[in-house]
């Protein structure tokens, strides 16, 4: 037995991962993932009105903006070099009704968003949630009848929304309502209205989860709702169903797919990047953000860390690119 090694060369075979580990140099060298600017869409919330930054109590330095103020921070996200915006409004109350019918309106806020942003700011990406829940009375995704959420009425509202969205300027339409058959049914009627080059982010798996708890509150919609969304969303036990969900999507014409909340369900995200070969997406949604806000509050984590770790957390699994609130801080981090 060699002394100096006590043994250890005998088990390892000489090999020895810690080589590579060993400077800062050579961990550099071998690193597989990074975070970079390129992988970030921020989602942002927009309210009626002018010079509106409303802080949302849930969700710790995310705030409410109005048009003015949202293509304002628009601008900042652009010049920090981050490519796109993921849009939803929170609309007034007196405008919500039972089928969501300002989503068909088609100066509603959130267009009046995209058409504010992408003429002040063309070379962002504007990605439009096209879903009725800010827009119904009851806070679900659908139209719903006698206590049901009915399918394939709510997806005929939602490709007419989705038309009016990719009029105002809309570069990517993302259905977050996990209606059956709605990414065939979009496509065909964005390319019917001449928008072929319109984009398709399907929330290819979009799970019934407690991590959305907070932006309800910032769409407010956390007090209109009744029941819960497993009739539509995908239950979290559920991976085989995510995929075949996910496969539909792709064979319907998605353009990237997306996978909802994110973390808890990296290895959704895995298993949808080796299966198709289109760009994945992941949402680090409100409760992810919240989780990690509270925790550095009370001192518990490292918050620039959890924030850096967590992201890095979605490349390795696979992820293009990262739908999260912490955007514009990650982009003012790696610009220093
Ligand atoms: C609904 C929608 C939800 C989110 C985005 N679009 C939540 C829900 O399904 O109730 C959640 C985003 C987040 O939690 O950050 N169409």
């Amino acid at each position: 037995m060699d002394d100096k090694t006590h043994g250890v060369d005998e088990v390892t075979g000489h090999r020895r991962m810690r080589r590579n580990r060993k400077t800062d140099w050579v961990r550099r060298l071998t690193l597989e993932n990074r975070v970079t600017v390129d992988d970030l869409i921020w989602p942002i919330f927009i309210v009626p009105g002018e010079n509106i930054v409303e802080p949302i109590a849930a969700m710790p330095g995310v705030n409410r903006m109005s048009i003015d103020k949202a293509v304002e921070a628009a601008r900042e996200a652009a010049d920090l070099g981050v490519p796109a915006l993921a849009t939803f409004p929170n609309i007034e109350m007196a405008l919500r009704d039972e089928t969501g019918s300002e989503i068909l309106n088609a100066n509603n806020l959130i267009n009046r968003a995209t058409a504010a942003i992408k003429k002040a700011i063309p070379n962002i990406g504007v990605i439009t949630d096209v879903a009725l829940d800010p827009f119904t009375s009851h806070g679900h995704d659908g139209i719903l009848r006698e206590g049901e959420i009915v399918n394939d009425e709510t997806v005929d509202q939602i490709v007419r929304a989705a038309i009016a969205q990719a009029d105002s300027g809309a570069d990517i339409i993302a259905p977050s309502d996990m209606m059956d058959g709605r990414i065939g049914v979009i496509r065909r009627g964005l390319d019917a209205a001449g928008h072929q080059s319109v984009g398709i982010m399907a929330y290819a798996t979009k799970f019934s989860s407690c991590f959305y708890g907070p932006y309800r509150e910032a769409i407010s919609t956390g007090g209109l709702l009744k029941g819960d969304k497993k009739t539509y969303y995908v239950d979290p036990a559920n991976g085989t169903e995510a995929l075949r969900d996910a496969a539909l999507d792709v064979e319907e014409g998605a353009d990237s797919l997306m996978v909802k909340p994110g973390l808890p369900y990296l290895d959704i995200c895995w298993r949808l990047k080796e299966a198709f070969s289109l760009p994945v997406f992941a949402y680090q949604v409100s409760g992810e953000y919240s989780q990690i806000k509270a925790a550095a509050a009370q001192g518990l984590l490292d918050e620039e860390r959890a924030m850096m770790e967590t992201l890095l957390c979605f490349k390795r699994a696979g992820c293009d690119g990262i739908l999260t609130y912490f955007a514009p801080q990650v982009a003012r981090l790696l610009a220093k």
